[in-house]
């Protein structure tokens, strides 16, 4: 099969490399020129464990090119992806289509032959009518169809997600459609992935419901973090307790600071849109979208008490940036919420992360960045554990706790067992985690 990706960025990216692994002959077309010069001579614009090397690798191979030239890119191809972004529009959080509208029109001048065009980005339901029109008014061959496949994969593990999907979406009008997308994942037949066929629509749905119902198990399971500390219960255990449940399950029910990154903050608040416009309230999803928020704030709150109430003049160590491990992604990265509250209390934070540094600096003035875990450490007054990176997970705690000049250890994440953490000479705190009562 002959693949055309339009964007290179996290979806795009990593669709484009995996497909060309799997035989198919890829080319990704991206709009600026550095990021299409830079994966050329094999640099990434994202940092995604296992995504150079398959990059590079399919690239020597011959299966995978890139350029800037959407023309070169679609000649020939039997299915053209689109993958731009689709960022929240400021002020109503409805998405942002224009990308898409763009990526349209231009695909429909530059196609010599008919072809099926896939959206991959997560776009509102009826995005594949508008594209469909926007194809026929400019002109597009005969015969081009469109079909949506959205994807599930998560950053910081996108290239297991996307080789060993829990399921492949296909939202179709026609049989050609379904016959090219078919073609186009039978690798993963052989691990009998599950495809589901269904309607455009449909499929433009299961996204948002998806992603919404994730952020609400998250939503869920902090309120209930809350709870437990009111009433001198463990959270972690209540997740297990309601998790061994099949019809629950264990995942997505680990309590932290919050929801962040591209997707949930993103895609809730454009399905609150998309029902908002259709006259059908979600309540549900509207009070989980509330409850992060809130949560984001509360958790500067937390560590404010734990300094006896104020955190003018305190000095903070904050060890994690990113929204969550394994990523250099900020994008609503709930330290970004906490640093700015605990600044604006009149605390200077130090922080260090393993890869978010780049784009974390731009993004906190004010903020001192250290060179590991102990050095963040270093006469501060609380320490908070904001992202869970592995490298965070068997710290030396006597070794912090005598580096610091007070004892807090505010864990977000809830990786260390408070009774190591009090041994260690800390005074801890955590998610969830309430005193047991007698
Ligand atoms: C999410 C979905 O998991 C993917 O299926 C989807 O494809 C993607 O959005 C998208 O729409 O593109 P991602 O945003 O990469 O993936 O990250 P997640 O692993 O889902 O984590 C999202 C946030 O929820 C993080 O801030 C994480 O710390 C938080 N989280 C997750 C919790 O607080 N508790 C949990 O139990 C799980």
């Amino acid at each position: 099969m002959r693949i055309c990706m339009i964007g290179t960025g996290y979806v795009g990216l990593v669709s484009g490399a995996c497909f060309a692994d799997f035989g198919h002959d890829v080319t990704c077309v991206d709009k600026v020129p550095e990021k299409i010069e830079g994966l050329l001579a094999g640099r990434m614009p994202i940092w995604e464990p296992g995504l150079e090397a398959l990059v590079k690798h399919n690239a020597a191979n011959g299966r995978l090119k890139f350029t800037t030239n959407l023309a070169e890119g679609i000649a020939g191809a039997d299915a053209v992806f689109i993958a731009v972004g689709t960022p929240a529009r400021r002020g109503d959080g409805h998405a942002d289509l224009s990308f898409v509208y763009a990526a349209a029109a231009e695909i429909a001048g530059a196609l010599t032959g008919p072809a099926v065009i896939v959206t991959k980005s997560t776009v509102p339901v009826g995005t594949g009518d508008e594209i469909s029109r926007i194809l026929k008014e400019n002109g597009a061959p005969e015969g081009t169809t469109v079909a949506s496949n959205p994807e599930f994969l998560r950053e910081g593990a996108a290239i297991r997600d996307f080789k060993i999907p829990d399921r492949i979406v296909v939202g179709a009008e026609d049989e050609r459609a379904r016959e090219v997308l078919r073609e186009v994942y039978r690798p993963l037949f052989l691990n009998k992935a599950p495809i589901l066929f269904t309607g455009r629509r449909t499929a433009e749905l299961i996204k948002y419901a998806a992603n919404a119902f994730l952020a609400t198990k998250i939503s869920f399971i902090n309120e209930v973090a809350d709870l437990c500390e009111a009433v001198g219960a463990d959270v972690q255990e209540v997740s297990r307790g309601i998790g061994l449940d099949n019809r629950i399950g264990p995942k997505f029910l680990h309590a932290g600071p919050g929801y962040g990154g591209s997707c949930f903050p993103k895609d809730t608040l454009a399905l609150l849109q998309t029902a908002e416009l259709n006259g059908v309230p979600m309540r549900i999803v509207s009070s989980v979208v509330e409850v992060n928020d809130a949560r984001k704030s509360a958790m500067a709150d937390r560590v404010r008490d734990e300094l006896g109430g104020a955190l003018d003049g305190k000095r903070i160590g904050v060890l994690g940036l990113t929204f969550k491990p394994n990523t250099d992604d900020m994008r609503d990265a709930p330290s970004l919420a906490l640093i700015k509250r605990l600044q604006e209390g009149g605390a200077s934070v130090v922080a260090f992360d393993p890869v978010g540094r780049e784009q974390a600096e731009p993004m906190l003035p004010g903020v001192t960045f250290a060179a590991d875990a102990y050095a963040v450490a270093a006469e501060a007054d609380a320490l908070v554990l904001v992202t869970e990176w592995d490298e965070f997970r068997a710290l030396d705690l006597k070794r912090l706790a005598a580096s610091m000049k007070g004892r807090q250890l505010i864990d977000l994440r809830n990786v260390y067992d408070p009774e190591d953490a009090e041994r260690a000479g800390l005074s801890y705190r955590g998610v969830g985690r309430g005193e047991q009562r007698g």
